[in-house]
Order: structure tokens, then sequence, then C-alpha cells
């Protein structure tokens, strides 16, 4: 991290204190409050992190003004074009693209982790059939900790390596078992003769009595869609993998807990949640109805797959979303789909509507991903673990950064107490 001479001063009850301005590579400049407390005993105060900065990363970088979007320094919009899921699960993890070896071993590597030990099918029985995949996701991977006792020693790099490459081949091993569980379908086995997202899609949409014949135009989309997922700094999910991780629990644990966080409609959920209210409103006129909603201070009624805490011009995942969805659509032959009409019908009149206008309030990468992934075949319940899988990778490399900063401790944040100051218990038959 480069220190500048440059500090910030704060005067507080006639004292004053030096903040020292740390300087990132690109990016606003952060003020370093380490010492406030224990110099001035004073916290700061700052619910939902807008203004706080909670580590120091290389990983992946977000201009909210520019749109802009960077894992590891390449534009998402270079990646997107250019590059495959593995290949930038690579470079999130390492640091650098691989050359052809290091592509060769790494996705060796990754096909040979992607079967679960086969006693987890027996783990998958116990939730109810019509369970959430989301829900079942979060079990079967905390559970992962109980299978896979030789990749928990998180002071071992080898061991957390290999937790590492497990997590990124099973993934979609399981989100697709809890999807075949869910509708009462025999489980399919990965197959290593296909590429990362092809398997998937086998894994989702095969039945033992007839093969399902992947079209690569579908499997394209379905790793722009995991690329575009792969990473996205300190969000919600991702900064409870890192609180998680700085206790020093296993990975699986730590994963686990990044998918729960995951499922809440205001981050990931948000791709099932915009889906179900597009089929809600369910003709274009209807539409201005759920504006008026969403512009109602009194209905907490929102246009879900609108908005972003950073991205405030446009969000770059959405714009090359957007084309991909128009390929996926073009290409199965869909045109006159009612939801895509409606879906269509809401972005313009957003976009125009100064109320959203206003506020910068742009669709995000949920509103597309879950028009393309409709059109592919799954049901809306499977968004949300599509995006935990791609979103793996990312914990991950977060997980292992965080591990590897000697400055390294316990996320613990302090509060602001509104509550009573101390007072004396009483008795019941006192109160
Ligand atoms: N529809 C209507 N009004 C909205 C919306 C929306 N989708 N999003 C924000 N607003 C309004 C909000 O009411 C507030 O108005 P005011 O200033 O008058 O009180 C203003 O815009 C700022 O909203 P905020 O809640 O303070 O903004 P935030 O940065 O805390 O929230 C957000 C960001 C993504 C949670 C929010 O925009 C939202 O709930 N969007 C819908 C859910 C969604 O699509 N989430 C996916 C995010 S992208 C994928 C991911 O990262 O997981």
């Amino acid at each position: 991290m480069a220190e500048t001479q440059r500090v910030a001063t704060l005067t507080l009850d006639g004292k004053t204190y030096e903040l020292p301005v740390l300087s990132p590579t690109v990016g606003p400049d952060v003020l370093d409050i380490r010492k406030l407390y224990g110099q001035a005993d004073v916290f700061t105060f700052d619910p939902g992190f807008t203004s706080t900065a909670a580590c120091e990363s290389e990983i992946t970088y977000i201009d909210g003004d520019k749109g802009e979007l960077l894992y590891r320094g390449y534009p998402i919009e270079q990646l997107a074009e250019k590059s495959h899921y593995l290949e930038v699960c690579y470079l999130l993890l390492n640091g650098e693209l691989p050359n052809e070896k290091q592509m060769n071993d790494f996705e060796y590597r990754i096909t040979r982790h992607t079967m679960l030990h086969e006693q987890i099918l027996m783990f998958f029985r116990g939730f109810r059939r019509d369970s959430h995949p989301m829900a079942t996701m979060v079990g079967v991977v905390g559970a992962m900790s109980s299978f896979y006792h030789d990749s928990l020693d998180i002071n071992d790099p080898w061991q957390r390596e290999v937790a590492a490459m497990r997590m990124i081949a099973k993934l979609p091993t399981i989100a697709a078992m809890a999807y075949k569980y869910s509708i009462g379908q025999p489980m399919v086995y990965p197959r290593n003769d296909l590429d990362y997202a092809s398997n998937f899609l086998h894994m989702c949409f095969s039945v033992p009595a007839e093969p399902y014949v992947v079209k690569p135009e579908l499997a394209k989309a379905m790793d722009r869609i995991m690329m575009l997922h792969a990473d996205h700094e300190q969000n919600a999910s991702t900064s409870t993998v890192r609180l998680a991780g700085s206790s020093g629990a296993n990975p699986f644990a730590c994963i686990a807990a990044g998918i729960a966080c995951l499922w809440g409609p205001a981050h990931g959920g948000a791709n099932q949640a915009c889906l179900e209210m597009l089929r809600e409103i369910g003709s274009v006129d209807r539409i201005p109805e759920y504006i008026a909603r969403a512009k109602d201070k009194n209905d907490p009624f929102r246009l879900m797959g609108f908005g972003h805490r950073v991205y405030k011009n446009f969000d770059p995942r959405a714009k090359v979303m957007k084309e991909s969805a128009d390929e996926v659509l073009d290409l199965l032959g869909i045109h006159d789909n009612p939801i895509l009409q409606v879906a269509k019908e809401l972005e313009k009149i957003a976009l125009e509507d100064d109320y959203f206008v206003s506020k910068k309030l742009y669709p995000n990468v949920d509103f597309y991903s879950g028009i393309i992934l409709e059109a592919m075949g799954f049901p809306t319940a499977m968004f949300t673990p599509i995006f935990a899988l791609s979103r793996t990778v990312g914990w991950i490399s977060q997980w292992k950064e965080m591990l590897g900063d000697p400055t390294g401790k316990i996320g613990r944040p302090r509060q602001l107490y509104t509550g009573l100051p101390a007072r004396d218990y009483r008795e019941v038959k006192d109160r």
C-alpha cells in the first residue's frame, strides 16, 4: 500500500488528531483511522459501510461513476469477449493470466475434482424434496467440511489450495444436484470431457433416459454469466466470507456463509426476485402501476434488478449481459415472450423516468441474467444458485488474500450503543 506523507486532521474537544491518508493504485484516498479509538476514545459510525474500506485488496476494482469493473486490472468487457470462466478463475486466484501450460494444468486439476464424495448424495436426501436449491446448497457446502478433512487446515497453503480447487470444481455439481433433487429427477454425474459451462448445463438438463445436447452458443452464454459474476470486490457476501474467515473458520464453512448472505433479495436473490416481479407485472399496460409503487415512499416495493450501491452510471456487467440476452433470445427464436416485452418496456420507461434518472437507478446485472436463464430453461429458483457457483471463485480468492495478510485481525466492528445504561436486576414480584 502506498502511504503518502499527507495527513488529515481531526479536531475534537480542543485536541487534534492526525489521520494518515493512504493512496490506492486507483480510486479515492483512504483515511487510516486504525489508531483513532486508542488515541481519541471515539469510534466512527458507518452502518452499511458506505464510506468504509474494510480491507486492503489487489483483486477487483470498481469505479461506480465510470461504470468500470476490473479483475486484476483487466476490464470486464475484454474478459467477457476474449476469455473464459476457468481462465478468469485462474486470474482471480493467482493474479496473472495463465500461460498455456498453466491453463491446461489448472483445467486438469479442476476437472479431476468435479465429483462429490458419494455419501454426500445421501446427505441431499435429508432435505425436503421441495427445498429451495439455495437452502440445499448452504447445507451441502457447509457439510463439505465433514467430508474433506484433508483440506481444512487453513495454515497449510497446500490444503488451502486443494479446498479452493474442490469448491470451484464441485459447486456446479452441488447446484445441479440441488436442482435435480428439487424436481425429483435422478442426479446426473459430471462429465469431464465437457468444458465447465457445458458440463453444468449437462448436469442440469440431461436425464438418464435422454442425453442433453449442449448448444455451444448456450454454453458460451452460460460461461459469460459465470465470468460476469466471478467477483465484485467487498460486496455483502464477500465481506461475509472474509468476516467468517477472519475467525479462522474452515473454508467450506466460510463459503457456506457467503452463499447464505448472497441469497437475500437485495443481493444475489435479486435475479429470482426480478423475474418474479416481471411475471407479477404480467403485461405492459400494468407497468405504470408498478412504477408508481416503486416511487411511493410508503410502499416497500422496489423495482428488482434496478439500482446498485456502487454503480451510479451504469453496471458494466449489465451492458454485456444485455448483449448476451439478445443473442440467446435470437438463437432460441424467442421474440414475443410476454415477460420479455414487460422487461423491455420497463427498462425503457425507467431509463426515461425522472425518479430513476435522478437517483441513478439503472438496470443491474440481475435484470438481464434472469432473462437469459429463463430462456435457457432454468426455473427462477436456480438463478441465485448459478450466481453462487459463479461467485465462489471470488469468495475463495478474497479469503486466500485475507489469510495471506500478515496484519490480518479478526473482524470485530463496534457500535453506537443506544440502549439503557447499567441498571439493577428486579425480582419478578417487583416488575
Ligand atoms: N426501486 C425503487 N427505488 C429504489 C431502488 C429500486 N430498485 N433502489 C434504490 N431506490 C431508491 C431508494 O428508495 C432511495 O430513495 P431515497 O433516497 O428517496 O430514500 C434511493 O434510491 C437510494 O437507495 P438506497 O437503498 O439507499 O441504495 P443502496 O445503495 O443502499 O441500495 C440496492 C442498493 C441494490 C440494495 C438497491 O438499489 C435495491 O434494493 N435494488 C433492488 C434489488 C437489486 O436489484 N439488487 C441487486 C444488486 S446487483 C447484484 C448484486 O450485487 O448482488
